[in-house]
């Protein structure tokens, strides 16, 4: 039996994010080149999504490149996006198909132009749609983010547009990339890494983290049930006592 029919709906996760490593692992082991560990990840990105839209998940986001990968070799860089552009181009349809809102977050104009244009492409046409809000962080780096924010809060304190009062959690929220997002209720990594890799660090304040030792290409929908069930026997507690919570 599926361990989807133990997940109770009522309780599920607001935002998960997802930390998708391993395809070069998963292709290593498999005597496979690295870009067929990637392209093999692209299976894992369309089910997940289905899965999360299926259950009635409202927002996921998917860790596809950090500011960091850029220092991969540029052979490695150049497949990831082209894989990026060819995706994209395929998945179209099943978003639209599902309702799924495509956003993006990160340095995308460090991207390249035709990466850039059909992103924005799926991001206009998608912008409708109501069911969930897939997210893909792209040249993403939580450091940079917060030097990006704490950079345009500044030039608005300086020009007088805001008070220095007037800077708070909410504040610092809607100059972030994930602006109007809510916080993570849910992080994932696979590959048994047990890191954030600079990953939404100021978003995932209070989420739970799942570490799973399953490669990325490997991930199935019952992997994620698996993640969703531990998730809900967890006690967020958000500083309180077990008492406070009744
Ligand atoms: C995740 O898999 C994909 C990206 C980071 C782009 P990796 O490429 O990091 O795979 P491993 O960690 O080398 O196995
Ligand atoms: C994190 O994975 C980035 C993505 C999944 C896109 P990495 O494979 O780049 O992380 P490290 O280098 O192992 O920390
Ligand atoms: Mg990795």
């Amino acid at each position: 039996m599926s361990l989807k029919t133990s997940i109770d709906l009522k309780k599920l996760p607001r935002h998960i994010a997802i930390i998708m490593d391993g395809n070069g692992r998963w292709a290593k082991e498999k005597g496979l080149i690295r870009a067929l560990g990637h392209e093999s990840g692209t299976t894992s990105v369309r089910t997940t999504v289905e899965a999360c839209v299926e259950l009635g998940v409202g927002n996921l986001t998917l860790f596809a490149f950090s500011t960091e990968n850029w220092n991969r070799p540029k052979l490695e860089v150049k497949t990831l996006m082209q894989l990026l552009i060819t995706s994209l181009r395929k998945e179209m349809n099943t978003m639209q198909k599902n309702s799924v809102q495509l956003k993006a977050i990160g340095n995308i104009n460090h991207l390249p132009e035709k990466v850039q244009k059909e992103l924005l492409h799926v991001i206009e046409a998608t912008k409708e749609n109501t069911k969930m809000i897939l997210t893909l962080a792209l040249s993403y780096g939580s450091r940079d983010e917060i030097v990006n924010a704490t950079r345009q809060i500044c030039d608005k304190v300086k020009n007088n547009i805001i008070s220095i009062e007037k800077i708070d959690d909410e504040l610092i929220n809607q100059h972030l990339y994930t602006r109007n997002l809510p916080d993570v209720d849910l992080l994932i990594r696979t590959s048994g890494e047990k890191r954030i890799s600079n990953f939404m660090l100021w978003q995932i304040a209070y989420a739970e983290l799942y570490f799973t030792e399953v490669f990325w290409p490997d991930f199935k929908n019952e992997n994620l049930y698996e993640a969703i069930i531990n998730y809900q026997k967890r006690e967020r507690r958000f500083g309180k006592t077990t008492d406070q919570l009744k």
